[in-house]
């Protein structure tokens, strides 16, 4: 696809529901007595690998686009599939569905698309393995396919290398299963959605500091669920917004949770006029509608605890960087090499070659802001948050901005083109 530079950004959006959400939805619906009804669920390509790997373990799930609705058989009611469980491209399919499948009563093997066999999952074997699991890499490089034979799982106390919610997620959710108490302490909090949507579901999670405990439950309860939009899919409009001259964005009903909320407090320390409007609770999450105007930014450091709250928004940040004055420092931020892409390389490279003075650092990036975006060929890895942050880029460069593997953003936001020109108009 090919951006050129636009005049302004004018208009209303809602961005599609929550991704981190709609997955755990999925999860504890099946997981649960009842039946639990998901409106505003994501229709991206990683939450319907999420719905299809359920459905092969035997879960009658109905998608009317609107609502979904789960029929879920209980914490014991899975079966075992016909065939090996592919999750696509979905890092949180794998890795969450591997706690589960620890405890199952069967065995079944687990792989997804080329970048998921090369995403580590040994930060979540170790863990499970701990709790008692039988899990294995096929290939013995701790990625995918992985096999797994469903075992009595038992509790630990694990103090986990990483902030990463899919990890302390997995582990919460094998824990489900264990005969006693189990517990994850991170280095900072990640986002906490599994451990809100777990005590609604019925189970007790108790969070203190930086470590969640989960006590065991008898049974899940169906429940309803409103999934709030999306503030990673957010951000590719308060960054356009911000950014390009002329704009005012109206981002209607945005989940704006504290363990997701970086993004809003990095573009207010970098002089970023975003407003906060109608602030409420919907269901679990805080939620809000988001004004964006157009504002001059500065440079800013992005480290330490805001990393985990805003990982998914670093290339986009990388790209509003450019466009700052003065220089923008992110470290801490290691985690980026192993997403769905090298997201440092791969938004150095590309941000390069569009003009920008940009370095890479062994866990983060070096941007100095100012210098006059041009147009270029780049390359999305097909990686949605890469394709999204350089339409960003795209629309406020000079020249023409052609996107490889564009279409990668089904991922996370199959409409975000059409978003995107709506606002053009
Ligand atoms: C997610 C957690 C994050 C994030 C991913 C979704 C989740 O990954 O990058 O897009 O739903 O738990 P990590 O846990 O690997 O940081």
């Amino acid at each position: 696809m090919k951006f050129k530079k636009v005049s302004h950004l004018i208009g209303e959006i809602d961005v599609p529901g929550d991704k981190s959400i709609s997955h755990r939805a999925i999860m504890l619906g099946t997981l649960a007595n009842g039946t639990t009804t998901v409106t505003n669920f994501l229709q991206g390509a990683d939450c319907l690998s999420s719905i299809d790997c359920f459905r092969k373990l035997g879960i009658q799930i109905e998608n009317k686009i609107d609502t979904v609705i789960i029929h879920g058989n209980g914490l014991h009611g899975l079966k075992k599939p016909t065939e090996t469980l592919d999750v696509g491209n979905s890092g949180t399919t794998m890795r969450l569905m591997s706690g589960i499948l620890s405890a199952a009563d069967f065995d079944v093997v687990v792989t997804g698309d080329a970048s998921i066999q090369k995403r580590p999952m040994g930060r979540i074997m170790t863990p499970l393995r701990l709790m008692g699991a039988d899990i294995t890499s096929l290939n013995n490089n701790n990625c995918a396919p992985l096999k797994i034979n469903g075992t009595k799982v038992h509790p630990i106390s694990y103090q986990s290398p990483v902030a990463s919610a899919q990890v302390k997620s997995s582990i919460l959710l094998a824990g489900l299963y264990a005969d006693g108490k189990t517990s994850v302490t991170e280095p900072f909090v990640s986002r906490n959605h599994s451990e809100l949507m777990l005590n609604y579901f019925g189970a007790t999670v108790t969070s203190e500091g930086t470590t969640a405990t989960i006590t065991p439950p008898e049974a899940l309860y169906g429940r309803e669920i409103n999934v709030p939009g999306d503030i990673s899919s957010a951000a590719y409009f308060i960054g356009a917004g911000l950014i390009t001259p002329n704009s005012e964005i109206l981002i209607k009903n945005v989940g704006v949770n504290k363990t997701r909320d970086g993004i809003l407090r990095v573009v207010k320390a970098m002089g970023g006029n975003v407003t906060l409007l109608n602030k409420r609770l919907q269901g679990l999450e805080e939620t809000a509608d988001l004004l964006v105007k157009t504002s001059s930014l500065h440079g800013t450091t992005i480290e330490g605890e805001v990393i985990p709250t805003l990982i998914d928004e670093i290339p986009l940040l990388a790209v509003l960087a450019c466009f700052a004055s003065g220089t923008t420092v992110i470290k801490d931020a290691a985690e980026l090499k192993v997403k769905e892409s090298n997201r440092i390389d791969v938004m150095v490279t590309n941000l390069k070659a569009m003009g920008a003075d940009i370095t890479a650092t062994e866990d983060g990036m070096i941007i100095n802001g100012g210098a006059e975006l041009h147009g270029a060929n780049i390359d999305s890895h097909l990686d949605h948050r890469i394709a999204m942050s350089f339409a960003v880029a795209g629309i406020n460069a000079s020249g023409e901005t052609k996107i490889k593997g564009s279409e990668c953003v089904d991922i996370s936001y199959p409409t975000f083109y059409q978003d995107l020109n709506r606002l053009i108009q």
